[in-house]
């Protein structure tokens, strides 16, 4: 019993003495261990007279516990700087992570953010539809009865059910109207549908429409919506200018052209050496397409125009084939990462 104190001492100093965790797992069998040489001492007890054996058996057990803790401790230290020589030695850890790469909006994403934003300063609302459209919103109460030859042009997607793809974002005129009423000002941003793919033409694509009704909206009035628009959108003066056309559901009819971006009116390839190039198709709207929609065609006149968001993608960003925007050639897309 006398030694215990120096056993102590010894094991105490053996274990802060060990550099490494294997090290120090031998200490423990050592001393702790099933024949480690505390627990000798705990099995000699049983030599010690009766009366002696409570208190020497509590203080064997003190020891234990101390050793114990010291151990612990001393494993938490070789731990850490184990943990601490790895970093150091191995891993950077200012470096981003792998396979972290910065994404950015899609470059027709940006250009509809930007169009919204210009139409919601000159007061109109965002509004939507579904893609999944019936013939009703996307033709009838746009003025297409049925075998209209105008609806031959738009190579629709039908499901078997008769629902189909919208193939224009007008049927989000009807849906507003009936929902809304008048006086209305909204514009419709989304994706359509046609069965159609070449340089120019994606089975996909996406379109605005924009429609504005109340008392006293006139021709004049989407004239100059237009034309401010087409600025602000390609921060530049530029002309433009309406050519009669002819639509199911505007009376009259306009199509919308402005001076060539790249040439600025000299004639290039983009314009085909006209100095124009056509961007949007527009109109009164039709009394009809207001009457189906619940408007009050003797109080109310409006106007609407649906434009091509690819399109006018293309022309702000110089890009000469649609088909690069539906790749996802991320070689292509990254040049247009703005943040
Ligand atoms: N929906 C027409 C199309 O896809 C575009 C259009 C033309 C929309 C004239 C209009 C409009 O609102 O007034 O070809």
């Amino acid at each position: 019993m006398q030694d215990l104190e120096s056993l102590v001492t010894h094991a105490l100093g053996e274990v802060a003495a060990c550099a490494t965790l294997a090290q120090l797992d031998e200490a423990r069998v050592r001393w702790l261990g099933k024949k480690g040489a505390l627990t000798e001492q705990l099995k000699s007890l049983g030599a010690l007279p009766a009366a002696e054996r409570p208190a020497a058996g509590q203080r064997i057990n003190e020891v234990k516990e101390r050793l114990q803790a010291a151990i612990e401790a001393r494993r938490a230290g070789l731990t850490r700087a184990e943990i601490e020589r790895e970093l150091a030695g191995r891993i950077d850890v200012t470096l981003p992570g792998r396979g972290e790469r910065r994404g950015g909006l899609h470059p027709v994403t940006q250009a509809r953010l930007r169009i919204e934003t210009l139409f919601r300063r000159a007061g109109f609302d965002v509004a939507t539809g579904p893609e999944i459209e019936d013939d009703f919103h996307n033709f009838e109460a746009l003025n297409f009865p049925p075998n209209h030859p105008a609806r031959a042009m738009h190579d629709t997607f039908y499901f078997p059910d008769g629902r189909l793809l919208r193939t224009h974002t007008s049927p989000v005129q009807i849906r507003a109207m009936l929902s809304q009423g008048a006086p209305i000002a909204v514009v419709a941003p989304g994706r359509v549908y046609r069965c159609d793919s070449d340089m120019t033409h994606s089975p996909m694509f996406h379109q605005l429409e924009g429609l504005k009704v109340g008392e006293s909206v006139s021709f004049a009035n989407m004239k100059a919506v237009l034309h401010g628009f087409l600025q602000a959108f390609f921060e530049r003066d530029l002309a433009m200018r309406l050519r009669p056309s002819y639509f199911p559901f505007t009376e009259p009819s306009a199509e919308v052209d402005m001076s060539c971006v790249f040439c600025e009116g000299k004639g290039c390839r983009t314009c085909k050496h006209t100095g124009w190039l056509e961007i949007a198709g527009c109109g009164m709207v039709h009394p009809n397409v207001l009457m189906a929609s619940g408007v009050d065609a003797e109080r109310y006149t409006g106007y609407a125009f649906g434009m091509g968001i690819d399109r006018l993608a293309m022309l702000r960003y110089g890009v000469n084939d649609l088909r690069l925007f539906f790749e996802s050639d991320l070689r292509f897309l990254e040049q247009f990462r703005t943040l």
